[in-house]
């Protein structure tokens, strides 16, 4: 790092001091992802006098404790690895061969905003657990069909799909069930179809648990069933809630993001209450991050400030990588498996795999 140069530790831009070896003073000025820092002003200004100048002609890391003393933060999100949350970064180990199988934990991917990357989260979630050889059955409950698209299906050629596993008693799930290019990942994919169901569904018994009979007689195949919800909080998503054991969140690093969050952790806590004590939420996941933008930063630190540990260590960083994934049918650890994003989500999906074994 040159002196008056900008280093990145993580998400934080560190810019080094710039002084004059004649001057008794200096400045260090400090740009960090913290709430209203704008990285113009100086943070602070101190008179080292004794002769401790900054060498600029050096090449050398300023020493531990010097640095320390200029920009606190950067040595000590150095030395305590601090991720992109502020929080220190833990490690999550590789994941070992699974025991026993099944039955599956289901994770409902939801958040009635929409765009946020649910689909692009389900998707790319469920082909890193299967990348470490979990057995997963990702289901897209969105009448729109984007994960199902997203996986290199065409919706509109559907004979069955998930609605027809809702709503016809009898039709074994095998019927619907489609293999993934992705070795272990199954998925249940869905079409317009699913609309209507929301309205049938309306005068069924048990109307909120449709889903949760259906997935019954899966889930010993399985070790994680993911589950894309449409955005919304309706009968659909209710089902989803009712079905799963854990929730995450994806949250857009935008400036509206919390915005209905309260309303989602509301609904989170009424299931919870009514219909599925097993329910909890896992993680809030930040996505679409931009760490180059002050807005981004901020816009995470008071997700962070919010949310506390509930937030994933894992940030799902902007790319056009995402969009091009789509089209090309598969996921991010297949197209793309030495990018960043393939690295950040197979990351979520050994914290997510940490978390089921911390419980
Ligand atoms: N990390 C990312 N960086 C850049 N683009 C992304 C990222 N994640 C998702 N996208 C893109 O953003 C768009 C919305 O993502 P996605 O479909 O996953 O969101 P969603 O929450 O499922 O949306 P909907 O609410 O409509 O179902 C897609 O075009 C996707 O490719
Ligand atoms: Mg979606």
């Amino acid at each position: 790092m040159g002196p008056g140069g900008t280093a990145g530790i993580g998400s934080v831009a560190v810019h080094t001091f710039t002084t004059n070896r004649n001057a008794p003073k200096m400045t260090a000025h400090q740009s960090t992802n913290g709430p209203g820092s704008t990285g113009a002003a100086d943070d602070y200004e101190e008179d080292f006098g004794d002769g401790k100048f900054y060498d600029p002609d050096a090449e050398y890391e300023p020493d531990p404790e010097y640095a320390a003393t200029i920009a606190p933060d950067a040595a000590r999100q150095r030395r305590e690895r601090i991720g992109p949350t502020g929080r220190p970064l833990p490690y999550f180990p590789i994941p070992g061969p699974v025991g026993e199988r099944g039955p599956a934990k289901i994770i409902a991917m939801c958040n009635q905003k929409g765009g946020v990357g649910k689909t692009t989260s389900a998707i790319n979630l469920g082909a890193a657990l299967a990348e470490y050889g979990r057995r997963v059955l990702l289901v897209d409950f969105d009448p729109q069909g984007a994960l199902s698209v997203g996986l290199g299906v065409n919706p509109m050629e559907l004979e069955l799909t998930v609605y027809n596993l809702l709503m016809e008693r009898g039709l074994a799930p095998d019927e619907v069930l489609l293999k993934t290019a992705v070795a272990g990942m199954d998925l249940l994919p869905s079409n317009i179809d699913l609309s209507a169901a929301e309205v049938q569904l309306v005068s069924e018994v048990a109307r909120e648990s449709s889903l949760q009979r259906a997935l019954q007689p899966l889930l010993p195949d399985y070790d994680f069933v993911v589950i894309d919800c449409q955005p919304s909080l309706g009968l659909l998503t209710v089902n989803a809630l009712t079905a799963a054991h854990k929730v995450i969140v994806p949250l857009e690093c935008e400036f509206f993001a919390l915005r209905g969050v309260a309303l989602l952790t509301e609904t989170i806590e009424k299931v919870q209450e009514r219909l599925n004590p097993n329910l909890h939420l896992d993680g809030i996941l930040a996505t679409m991050y931009d760490s180059r933008t002050v807005h981004s930063r901020e816009v995470l630190a008071r997700v962070v400030e919010a949310f506390d540990e509930n937030v994933y260590h894992t940030v799902i960083g902007r790319t056009v990588r995402f969009p091009e994934t789509t089209v090309a049918g598969e996921p991010i650890t297949t197209y793309a498996s030495n990018s960043v994003g393939a690295a950040a989500y197979r990351q979520l999906a050994r914290e997510v795999l940490a978390r089921c074994h911390a419980e």
